[in-house]
């Protein structure tokens, strides 16, 4: 079964680094056969907020994905506003769907304060949040401007993020749909 996992860009910042970031996980996910597209807040925002009528096809994206992916860039050891504004929007389009989550940060860390903030906000969303995680330290000279990466390493890591994210995927698809008897 084709997986369709969207990734989420948590930032609106011209030039970030984390669009780089999540073209990278993209093409990670499209090469093992996921179908996935990226949701850039910025194509969501009207004057004020991100009201409901405006976003009808992150709703659609949302039902229709077997699980998420965020790339966020930590600023100042949380989530960029207009990310978060975009979780806040929907509700039951995330039940019980697994979602991973990419750290992006110039410095060391990897955005690993921002990652366990967003662990937190997933279960509120009653979505699984993962273990494993990217943590995209040094960003700045991590990427080619193709959105290709300097240090093959992360692909290990991208593996082994993937494997139980697509585990999760399958399995609380089977769970939503009523296959799995859990005799409640
Ligand atoms: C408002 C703001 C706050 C930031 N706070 C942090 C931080 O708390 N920790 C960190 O490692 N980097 C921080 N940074 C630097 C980012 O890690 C850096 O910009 C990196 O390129 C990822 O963000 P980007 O996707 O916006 O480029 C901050 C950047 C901005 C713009």
């Amino acid at each position: 079964m084709k997986l369709n996992i969207p990734i989420l860009l948590m930032t609106m910042r011209d030039g970030a680094v984390s669009d780089q970031a999540a073209q990278f996980v993209q093409r990670q996910l499209v090469s093992r056969g996921v179908e996935s597209v990226i949701v850039d807040p910025e194509d969501y925002h009207e004057k004020k907020s991100f009201e409901q009528e405006h976003v009808q096809p992150w709703s659609e994206i949302m039902k229709a994905a077997d699980a998420l992916v965020i790339v966020s860039p930590e600023y100042n050891h949380s989530m960029p506003g207009p990310g978060k504004e975009m979780l806040d929007t929907l509700y039951e389009e995330y039940e019980k769907k697994p979602v991973a989550i990419c750290g992006v940060s110039s410095g060391t860390l990897g955005g690993a304060r921002v990652i366990e903030h967003l662990k937190t906000v997933m279960i509120e969303l009653k979505m699984v949040a993962i273990r494993e995680a990217m943590y995209f330290a040094k960003a700045r000279e991590l990427f080619n401007e193709d959105g290709t990466i300097k240090d093959a390493s992360y692909e290990q890591w991208m593996d082994k993020m993937f494997t139980e994210l697509f585990w999760y995927a399958h399995v609380l698809k089977a769970g939503r749909e009523g296959k799995i008897d859990v005799g409640l």
